[in-house]
């Protein structure tokens, strides 16, 4: 095998049915690869030294090597930009099979859950594992009705802001802030005070994403209603106003609802593994949570919503499509197509086929026919889906393809697109957070280097550089 740089290439171990490959770097010496007859081990040689690593099967999807001991056995560090191949923790919340499309919260279909649960009841199965009996449904949608308002003193936060503050500095700034308010949920080690802080955050979120949106509207805040279900209840505080009386569509909130469902959880994301790695050092949940916010915003993640929009709307007609193909594909081109493509989903994302059926319900439900970023839209994709560079990369739509033009539609802008994605990830968050403290083999996240800087170096005096 060619060595280069005193780097030396993939290591690659070998299972009867699955090839995992690591890239070790080391400074002499050679690596050669064994290939292990027993199933359960994955062995490695390095320097004519024999080493074997536990595979671990789970329920569904790749087995891992667990390598925890590497280090210490070998004084080798792996190697893994973007973690394509690293597993970072065992999990039962959520299932994705990327080459199938298929996902799954707790065992449930997506596209069944979206189909005949909702989003207080998605909530519960994610948190807890199962769906709620009738009575356990009833309990926990109260406690989280009841949790919906926020301290007075937290609405003097928005006053803080410029009027024209994006949505989601405001939410980054003001659940951050909740762990000021409630000092009786942030130990971390007590189940009890994380039960509360956790509905405590799913039920606030919708207020004080309301709140963002009513301040950059300059209209006044409105207070939760008990009397509306959880997304009714959102609706109600963004688009009512005193002056007249708010009618809410059923059929625009059951939209919603599932719009929530599709986007509450999806496994080891950059947000969600944000959340993990700020809990990891103990650190309170409104404070875990607000780092997630603020890594969700990020364009190549949340921000795609928001992003694909308004890429739709400079694209703006059928005719000027194919120029931003070939942007696309450019590679000295930055331009990326927003809300295509998929760290993991290399086949439709699933939640993009509910998403786009949802679409067209909204939009026939407000009379909006011919809508020209859904014709930009459903033409985009079919060129692209047809164009060799993205079946060869198996770039398909994404969940944030579809679904700026539903919530554009509902009247919200686009700055607030990855507030409601937020909004809705908070259960996830919640739900992976309880999971990773619950977990006896976490600790703190401290990942480690490959170093090419400098070797030691004496310091010189100003007067002599
Ligand atoms: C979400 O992780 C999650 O689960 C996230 C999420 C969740 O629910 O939490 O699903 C939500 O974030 C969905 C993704 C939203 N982001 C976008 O729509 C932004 C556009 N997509 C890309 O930026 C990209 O596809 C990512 C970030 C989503 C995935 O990036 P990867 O896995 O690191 O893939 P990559 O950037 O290495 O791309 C592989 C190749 C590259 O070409 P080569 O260097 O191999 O030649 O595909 C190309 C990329 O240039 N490519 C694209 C593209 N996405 C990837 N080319 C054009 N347009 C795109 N959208």
């Amino acid at each position: 095998m060619k060595n280069e740089n005193q780097k030396n290439t993939l290591v690659s171990l070998f299972r009867k049915t699955k090839i995992i490959s690591i890239r070790l770097y080391r400074h002499k010496g050679k690596i050669s690869v064994s290939k292990k007859e027993n199933l359960n081990t994955a062995g490695l040689n390095i320097k004519n030294e024999s080493y074997g690593f536990e595979l671990k099967d789970g329920t569904l999807g790749p087995s891992v090597i667990d390598i925890s001991s590497l280090y210490g056995e070998t004084g080798q560090f792996t190697y893994d930009p973007g973690f394509t191949s690293t597993a970072s923790c065992e999990s039962k919340i959520t299932y994705i099979d990327g080459e199938k499309g298929i996902l799954l919260y707790r065992g449930y279909p997506i596209d069944e859950l979206a189909e005949e649960s909702n989003f207080v009841e998605t909530a519960y199965l994610l948190l807890s594992g199962e769906l709620p009996t009738k009575e356990e449904y009833q309990e926990f949608e109260l406690a989280i009705t009841h949790h919906t308002m926020v301290h007075e003193q937290l609405i003097k936060f928005y006053n803080g802001f410029r009027s024209d503050a994006h949505p989601m500095a405001i939410m980054c700034g003001v659940v951050g802030a909740l762990s000021a308010f409630y000092h009786d949920s942030t130990d971390v080690n007590d189940p009890h005070q994380r039960m509360i802080a956790g509905r405590r955050l799913i039920a606030k979120m919708p207020t004080i994403a309301a709140m963002a949106f009513k301040f950059s509207l300059g209209q006044p805040f409105v207070y939760p209603n008990n009397e509306l279900d959880y997304t009714a209840n959102f609706l109600n505080m963004c688009f009512a106003v005193p002056a007249a009386k708010n009618q809410i569509s059923p059929t625009i909130a059951r939209a919603l609802d599932k719009i929530f469902i599709l986007h509450a959880d999806h496994e080891q994301n950059a947000s969600t593994s944000t959340v993990r790695l700020a809990s990891s050092s103990g650190a309170n949940p409104f404070a875990a949570i607000a780092a997630g916010i603020a890594c969700l915003w990020g364009p190549a993640h949340g921000g795609a919503n928001e992003a694909a929009l308004n890429m739709l709307m400079e694209i703006g007609s059928v005719d000027k499509i194919p120029e931003f193909i070939k942007k696309a594909k450019d590679k000295n081109d930055p331009f990326r197509l927003m809300g295509f493509g998929h760290r993991v989903y290399k086949n439709y994302d699933p939640r993009a086929k509910v998403m786009q059926a949802t679409c067209h319900e909204v939009l026939k439900e407000l009379g909006i026919v011919d809508d020209p970023l859904l014709q930009v839209a459903l033409e985009l994709e079919k060129i692209a889906l047809n164009d060799d560079y993205f079946v060869e990369k198996k770039l398909y739509p994404n969940i944030d393809f579809y679904s700026g033009i539903t919530l554009k539609a509902m009247g919200f802008p686009t700055t607030m697109f990855t507030a409601l994605f937020a909004l809705a990830r908070t259960v996830g968050w919640v739900a992976q957070w309880n999971e990773m403290i619950e977990d006896p083999s976490q600790r703190i996240g401290r990942p480690r280097q490959l170093y090419t800087g400098y070797d030691r170096r004496k310091y010189s005096k100003l007067d002599v550089r």
